[in-house]
């Protein structure tokens, strides 16, 4: 059996139990004291706005929901945050994650060089766009899971007034958001469980701890490419685009589809159960920036867009760029 067919995933799921967890298994192999952050979550959000300080915490509200599946981790089908965040050396993963993992980088050992490169890319843009552009208001879709240099902790870095907004859809990167949730005494940090198959209701909660009338940072930092249908990611993107001011920014990275390897590696990964994730044509992904005035270089492999001086960047099947609202 491929170590990448379902039924391999399901037996090394049950096989592995995850270091620390329960005897259910349901842990991942790190976790962090949420519950002590719902609880102070007034203390996480000092500056928090007039009226969000009497809402019931969000996450005492979907944490250890068991009557919602949405909130239910499964540890039996690999997940994009726990694979991705196993890529990045993290800890928050479960063995059907490192089986996916492991199998991708077999076919396409590049894999793990695209992740730290994207990561590093993110870093590079948020502090462009807060220390060049003086942007505070950053709307992160699809944040993964916590790691070291977490967008809040780069734009605070410059700016500690910084107000981040983090989205995501996987349960186990909510039941992390704490970690997500450590923001400066003078910025705000908030993080909305929420799928981007839904931009309305994103924007609506956004809206609650952003000002749409100030300029903002959206951040679809390799999300788009799950969603299936291209139209649709398209459509998306310029959806959200839509609510941002004149002078805002669109920061944006995925995977690209002209090496074969890394296309099959893909396809092994989709068939596995978990969403899919399809690589794009850096054409396709120029559609995303359509309307808006691309900085400087444009869109381009991840390590090429604005390298640290001195450092000799190698292209990766990453792509990735900045475009600003006229
Ligand atoms: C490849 S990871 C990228 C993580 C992070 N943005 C980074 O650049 O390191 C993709 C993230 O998007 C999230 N995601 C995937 N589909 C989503 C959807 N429809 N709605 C919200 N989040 C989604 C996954 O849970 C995961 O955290």
């Amino acid at each position: 059996m491929r170590p990448d067919h379902p039924a391999f995933l399901l037996y090394a799921a049950a096989l592995h139990q995850p270091c620390g967890s329960a005897a259910s298994g349901s842990e991942p192999r790190s976790t962090t004291s949420e519950s002590a952050h719902v609880r102070s979550r007034s203390s996480i959000h000092p500056s928090s706005p007039a009226g969000l300080a009497d809402e019931p915490p969000l996450l005492e509200k979907t944490l250890n929901s068991p009557v919602n599946p949405r909130h239910q981790i499964d540890s039996t089908v690999p997940h994009s945050a726990r694979i991705w965040n196993y890529w990045l050396g993290g800890k928050d993963n479960y063995p059907v994650d490192q089986e996916a993992g492991d199998a991708y980088r077999a076919i396409a050992p590049n894999i793990e060089t695209m992740a730290l490169e994207s990561r590093q890319f993110l870093i590079r843009a948020v502090t462009w766009a807060a220390s060049v552009k003086g942007v505070r208001q950053f709307l992160d879709i699809g944040t993964g899971l916590p790691t070291e240099d977490n967008t809040h902790q780069v734009a605070q870095r410059v700016a500690p007034t910084s107000r981040i907004v983090y989205v995501d859809n996987d349960p186990l990167v909510l039941s992390h958001a704490a970690a997500l949730l450590k923001s400066t005494p003078e910025g705000l940090t908030d993080y909305i469980e929420a799928d981007l198959h839904e931009p309305e209701q994103i924007l609506e909660g956004a809206g609650k701890i952003l000002d749409f009338n100030r300029p903002v940072a959206l951040m679809l930092m390799g999300i788009l490419g799950h969603i299936r249908d291209f139209e649709e990611a398209q459509k998306i993107a310029h959806r959200l685009q839509k609510a941002l001011p004149p002078g805002s920014y669109f920061v944006h990275y995925d995977g690209i589809d002209t090496d074969a390897e890394l296309r099959k590696a893909q396809q092994g990964y989709n068939n596995t159960g978990a969403v899919p994730y399809v690589l794009r044509s850096p054409g396709q992904l120029a559609a995303y920036y359509k309307g808006l005035e691309l900085i400087g270089p444009g869109i381009v492999s991840c390590p090429l867009w604005r390298p640290e001086p001195g450092t000799t960047p190698q292209p990766t099947d990453v792509y990735g760029g900045i475009g600003r609202k006229l």
